[in-house]
């Protein structure tokens, strides 16, 4: 009747049950609880298991509890089974009434905050772009990253440059129990030692000359996410000790302080370099290596997953950078799964919007992709697999035979019918 009075929408209840039933049935703003319910009872079992039960069925609900006068013991257990607060009987009604507006406020806004958080989540997911992995190598990946992901072991990402080592990061971060956090990129091999401290630590006003006012490193920024330390074998040395140091301890002072702060941070790293020469060579600390690659993932090369080209290309056509979606015409996409895509993923994004835009008709030919032939840059051999040596020879003598297959094969020291045999397992068109 007082909280009628006061302007609250009142449902009762008398028993527990009725009020879980009540509170399956309907969103409640707060719950004002007695602890005894049977005839005679006193105890107030009954209630502390309500209280249980109620933060089970929703644990957001606010739930004041009324105890006897003098049970602080009750108002104690009560408070640590989940109730945001308790009254003393008799009540007083201003108070009481206080207390109930207080928890109705406080409910609110933190339904609005988690709505918010909600929305930001799957804002963060619309923006995780489309991983293809149509190829069996990156299906490996791809399985490996599920596996990985909901754990806060560090993952060490590798892949020559445009393999897509950041979209595996984001992937990585978002199906993890992080993903409502921080996911934060740094370039840790573009920066000097200090602004990259600065950066990674943060700094106190007065730390340096230029440091006018304090500064939130980006370790503090991903705390409950995930950092995402790029270019790892590049990291001057003495970021390297500390970025250890994190790692073992969890703990970092920004710059210019002495007290220590914590974090709970998931350090994801990436680098196109080999990790076992920049170890052996003494760029990279191998403690470091050993903390980071937890587990590691690999990304092989485009050419080495040419499954996975036409879908790519399919990709990049439909994000539609410049104006109309056009197609590929037969030939363009022999031209693509062809080439060595020594830039990669990202090499193929750049040729593909830029067909688009030099295509005239709503089809992308062979000429509008622009693609250097592969004389152009000469490959180092021992980067090469057999086959791409193979490609590579054949490819060049026939260019240099002017087409003449007689010619390219004589050159090679094959015979006609074997090098028809290799044009035609390499898909070269004579
Ligand atoms: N499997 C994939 N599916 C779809 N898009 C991809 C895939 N892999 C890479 N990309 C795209 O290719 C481009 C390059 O990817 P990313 O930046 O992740 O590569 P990287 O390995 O970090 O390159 P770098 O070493 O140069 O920093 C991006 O635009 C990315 O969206
Ligand atoms: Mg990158």
């Amino acid at each position: 009747m007082l909280a009628r009075a006061h302007g609250f929408d009142v449902r009762t209840a008398t028993s527990p049950a009725a009020v879980l039933a009540l509170c399956e049935a309907e969103e409640f703003d707060v719950c004002l609880l007695d602890l005894n319910y049977a005839r005679d009872t006193t105890s107030g079992v009954e209630g502390m298991a309500l209280i249980q039960r109620l933060r089970e069925l929703d644990p957001t609900l606010p739930v004041v509890v009324m105890t006897a006068w003098g049970s602080i013991e009750g108002a104690v257990e009560a408070v640590h089974r989940g109730a945001r607060d308790y009254l003393q009987k008799p009540w007083d009604n201003t108070r009481l009434i206080a207390t109930l507006t207080a928890q109705l406020e406080l409910h609110r806004a933190l339904r609005t905050v988690n709505r918010l958080d909600a929305e930001a989540a799957r804002a963060r997911q619309a923006e995780l772009p489309q991983i293809i992995a149509r190829s069996r190598a990156m299906q490996q990946v791809m399985s490996l990253v599920d596996r990985i992901a909901p754990s806060s072991a560090s993952v060490l990402i590798t892949g020559e440059h445009g393999t897509g080592k950041e979209v595996i990061a984001r992937a990585l971060h978002a199906a993890s129990a992080r993903s409502a956090h921080a996911f934060v990129a740094v370039n840790a091999g573009g920066l000097s030692d200090g602004v990259l401290e600065s950066e990674l630590f943060g700094h106190v006003k007065g730390a340096f000359t230029d440091a006018r006012a304090d500064r939130t490193g980006c370790f503090e920024l991903a705390d409950g996410g995930t950092l995402f330390l790029d270019e790892i074998a590049n990291m001057p040395h003495g970021q390297q000790a500390r970025l250890l140091r994190v790692l073992q301890t969890g703990e970092f002072h920004p710059v210019g302080s002495s007290r220590a702060r914590r974090v709970d941070v998931r350090v994801l790293a990436a680098t196109n370099a080999d990790v076992a020469r920049e170890a052996a060579d003494g760029r990279l600390r191998e403690d470091l290596v050993y903390r980071l690659n937890t587990v590691e993932i690999r990304l092989p090369p485009l050419r080495e997953r040419r499954d996975d080209i036409p879908d790519l290309a399919g990709l990049f056509l439909g994000r539609g950078h410049a104006g109309p979606t056009r197609r590929l015409s037969a030939s363009a996409m022999e031209a693509l799964l062809g080439h060595a895509w020594p830039g990669n993923v990202r090499e193929l994004e750049h040729v593909i919007q830029r067909a688009s835009l030099l295509a005239t008709g709503d089809e992308i030919t062979p000429s509008d992709l622009l693609l250097r032939p592969r004389g152009d840059v000469s490959p180092r051999l021992e980067d090469m697999t057999l086959e791409q040596v193979e490609r590579y020879l054949i490819e060049r003598s026939l260019a240099a035979q002017g087409g003449n297959v007689t010619e390219a094969a004589r050159v090679l020291g094959l015979s006609r019918s074997a090098l028809y045999r290799r044009l035609a397992s390499l898909g070269i068109r004579s």
